[in-house]
């Protein structure tokens, strides 16, 4: 488990997306209502990064075709066939700074 700095929470507004490269692995950060959700940057239907999406609430949608994702859970929410789950990561906050575990 490695915890890699994602950037200043002051930087990182509500609503905002951000992504990292953490541990080889391809990671998207949100502000939702100002918690931070990390997720899998990386779309498993045909490989769309995510982080180019809209967020609504805690639903992203696709850039590509559309697929919505539940930022809290990592989980497909809405898509015309099942797609596997986009991973989620634990996001912890310390003097200011946002990490993320992967
Ligand atoms: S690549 Fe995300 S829905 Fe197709």
């Amino acid at each position: 488990m490695a915890k890699v700095m994602v950037g200043k929470a002051s930087d990182m507004g509500a609503g905002s997306i951000t992504h990292v490269t953490a541990g080889g692995q391809e990671v998207l950060v949100a502000n939702i209502g100002g918690k931070y959700y990390a997720a899998g940057n990386t779309c498993t239907h045909a490989g769309a990064e995510l982080h180019d999406g809209t967020l609504e609430g805690k639903i992203l949608t696709c850039p590509w075709h559309g697929a919505k994702w539940d930022l809290t859970t990592g989980q497909m929410t809405w898509f015309p066939q099942k797609l596997r789950p986009i991973g989620s990561y634990r996001v912890t906050v310390e003097d200011g700074t946002v990490y993320v575990e992967v």
